[in-house]
């Protein structure tokens, strides 16, 4: 049988009725085996400050311990003044220490921005890939995926009702999954 692919999925928006949150369970709902995807939280994680390295607080060590089990990352965020959400930005840094030892280095990744407006976030999409480059995470280029007037996109229970949308969502997930096998080296998944 074929080895799972586990898919940790971060979503940049910590409200309750999130359409990212919405989008995450859609594609949770959309992914096939080998891939399965768990929201990994980030809303508790103490705002990063180096000062606190020498003892962690118990939510950075467990998140990092995650995200290092993870084959790959799935970042599903809106756009906050052009860029990624703080609460986004501080899971990437928490991730990324201590110095040497960041749990991101390697993980096959993608991204789609979700947002009520026109453009779909395509300033946060750019703004998460440019710290990906750094991180170490190669960012799967094709499909992009800018989701605009996503208020429009899901039912009053949550779920997502635009077929077009769930077509557009069903290829991105394959092209992902091909995505992992070809840069999986780096994570083991590929030996
Ligand atoms: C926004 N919003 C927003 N939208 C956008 O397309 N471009 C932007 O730059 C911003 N900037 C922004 C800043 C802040 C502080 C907030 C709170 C909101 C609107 C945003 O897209 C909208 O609130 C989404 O619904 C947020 O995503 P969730 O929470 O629904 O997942």
């Amino acid at each position: 049988m074929q080895k799972s692919i586990d898919i940790a999925v971060l979503v940049g928006s910590l409200r309750k009725a999130s359409l990212n949150r919405m989008m995450a369970h859609a594609l949770i709902a959309l992914a096939s085996a080998p891939l399965t995807l768990e929201i990994v939280e980030i809303g508790h994680l103490p705002l990063y400050n180096e000062d606190s390295e020498d003892q962690p607080p118990a939510a950075w060590t467990q998140f990092r311990e995650r995200i290092r089990r993870a084959d790959a990352v799935l970042f599903v965020t809106p756009e906050y003044n052009r860029s990624v959400p703080a609460a986004l930005k501080n899971a990437l840094d928490v991730g990324s220490r201590p110095y040497g030892k960041s749990a991101w280095a390697g993980k096959p990744g993608a991204l789609i921005s979700v947002s009520p407006g026109a453009i779909g976030g395509f300033g946060a999409n750019h703004h998460l890939r440019q710290s990906l480059v750094f991180l170490n995470v190669p960012a799967m280029p094709q499909p992009e995926a800018y989701i605009g007037h996503a208020n429009k996109l899901f039912g009053s229970n949550g779920a997502l009702i635009n077929e077009d949308t769930r077509k557009f969502l069903s290829g991105f997930m394959r092209a992902f999954g091909v995505w992992i096998e070809a840069n999986a080296r780096s994570t083991g998944l590929g030996s």
